[in-house]
């Protein structure tokens, strides 16, 4: 499905005059984008991880509150890219998903329904944006097993506490190991 999604892309580009990417700048592309998104997602692992260890889950809930958001503008001053993440149940309404990216995330979820790990599982696709040409990719995230102390069916009574005062309207919970839990977006206007 990856491949032919790919190379639909590649042939309508090859095809249409008004795309002067070439092949070679559309594989380029695909390897940054590629390597931003795994650096974003290692980076705020890691950041998760040591707030974890310092003051348990609790004190990790304004990692992925603020430092998301500080990682994801650090990266994009860097690379010239907009990074966010996004999820068809999501706890910040900021996150919620524009009607592409819901179309990205539902098609994710058929494939993880027809057996596909959503550990390799992305999507890319260059569109055409009132005459400009944008360059799309999306990177699943998969529920590990530290993110069931946020995202999973039960919480600890003061983490539980915390997100009900900071997300009333939260829907991010109640997954399981191996669950989508969303996706990280990554656009980049091309000249
Ligand atoms: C310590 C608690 C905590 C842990 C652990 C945690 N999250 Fe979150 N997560 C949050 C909070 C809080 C938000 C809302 C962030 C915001 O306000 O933008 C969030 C938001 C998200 C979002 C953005 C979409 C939305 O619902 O708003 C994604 C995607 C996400 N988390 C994935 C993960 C994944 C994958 C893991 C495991 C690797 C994980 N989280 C672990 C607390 C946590």
């Amino acid at each position: 499905m990856k491949k032919i999604l790919f190379s639909m892309t590649l042939s309508l580009i090859l095809m249409s005059p008004i795309f002067a990417v070439t092949d070679s700048d559309l594989k380029q592309m695909n390897q940054e984008s590629r390597q931003i998104v795994q650096n974003f997602a290692k980076n705020l692992k890691g950041e998760l991880k040591a707030a974890m260890k310092k003051g348990g889950p609790v004190n990790a809930i304004q990692v992925c509150n603020e430092k998301a958001l500080e990682i994801t503008s650090n990266e994009s001053k860097i690379s010239g890219v907009t990074l966010s993440r996004t999820s068809l149940k999501i706890r910040n309404s900021k996150n919620k998903p524009e009607a592409w990216e819901k179309d990205v995330l539902q098609q994710f979820a058929e494939r993880k329904m027809k057996g596909e790990s959503p550990k390799k599982m992305e999507f890319r696709e260059i569109v055409e944006l009132n005459g400009k040409k944008q360059f799309r990719y999306m990177k699943a995230m998969g529920i590990s097993q530290p993110c069931l102390h946020c995202h999973g069916e039960k919480a600890l009574p003061d983490v539980n506490d915390k997100l009900l005062k900071l997300y009333p309207d939260d829907k991010a919970r109640g997954y399981k190991l191996g669950d989508i839990r969303g996706a990280i977006v990554l656009i980049k206007d091309l000249k």
